[in-house]
């Protein structure tokens, strides 16, 4: 119960990594306000989640619109009063050769990957400097250390996410809120089973052999990272980013 009592909002949590972490924060005792565009996925996963003694919502919400946003943090500050964590999950995978990428690709990934925390940490951190505590977690990837063929704005959108992390937590450290971020290594979820389908699967092997630990990920293992920088046992780390990522970035598997 390392969450005991705190209000916990995850977007993208319908499913894969948001939904990990979002059902590890309902078991280490948080309130927890899952938000997704999906809305028929998210009700579902609610659902499933819902036991006696579990309290949880779930809000329809596109992190690409102000509105829903704005809609999503009134509703938690509504029904429960505080924000005391902020996990901004939620993205999509666009790729592209950027000589050929076409500019509304690249404005809808900026706008869902990147825009959209701007938009949930500006209307999150007045509650969390009133009540003189919070801990804001983006899920960043590997991809904004490493170079991988056609995934430009990604990583970009990825990169820029860890230096808006370094900022903040700069400025509202003196605040007690904590900004930190997690960078994973190639997880197993449906956005990879997405591209596994269209791209087909080499993709993945290719990229489990890169990993010194040889295999891919699971959501749970991201997830347990955010509950620790979630909890009170984090309280003195900020503006860091922490890899789940099998050594990929710092002990990349040789071969042949
Ligand atoms: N899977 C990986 O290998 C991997 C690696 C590194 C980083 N990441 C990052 O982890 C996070 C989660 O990835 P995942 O693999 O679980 O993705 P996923 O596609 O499996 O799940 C993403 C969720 O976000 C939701 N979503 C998409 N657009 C949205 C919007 N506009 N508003 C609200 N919700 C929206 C989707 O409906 C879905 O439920 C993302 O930020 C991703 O970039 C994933």
């Amino acid at each position: 119960m390392r969450l005991k009592n705190k209000v916990a909002i995850v977007t993208g949590a319908a499913n894969g990594i948001g939904l990990a972490i979002a059902a590890a924060f309902v078991q280490e005792g948080a309130v927890v306000v899952l938000a997704d565009i999906d809305e028929q996925k998210l009700m579902q996963e609610v659902k499933s989640l819902t036991t006696n003694g579990t309290t949880l919502r779930g809000v329809q919400c596109d992190v690409g619109n102000t509105v829903d946003v704005k809609n999503l943090i009134q509703t938690t500050i509504t029904e429960f009063g505080k924000i005391d964590i902020l996990v901004n999950n939620a993205a999509v995978a666009i790729g592209g050769n950027i000589m050929e990428m076409p500019e509304t690709d690249w404005d809808t990934l900026m706008n869902i990957n990147l825009k959209s925390v701007y938009r949930t940490i500006k209307e999150t951190l007045p509650y969390m400097i009133k009540q003189k505590s919070g801990s804001v977690i983006n899920i960043s990837s590997t991809q904004a250390f490493r170079s991988w063929h056609n995934w430009t704005a990604y990583a970009g959108a990825k990169g820029a996410m860890l230096s808006m992390t370094n900022q903040l937590a700069g400025q509202f450290g003196e605040n007690n809120v904590r900004f930190n971020s997690i960078s994973p290594g190639a997880i197993i979820t449906p956005m990879n089973v997405k591209r596994a389908e269209t791209e087909g699967t080499a993709f993945l092997e290719k990229s489990a052999a890169q990993h010194a630990m040889n295999r891919l990920g699971t959501p749970l293992e991201v997830a347990m990272t955010a509950v620790f920088l979630a909890s009170d046992e984090a309280g003195f780390i900020t503006g860091e980013d922490i890899k789940v990522d099998g050594g990929l970035c710092t002990l990349p598997r040789y071969t042949e």
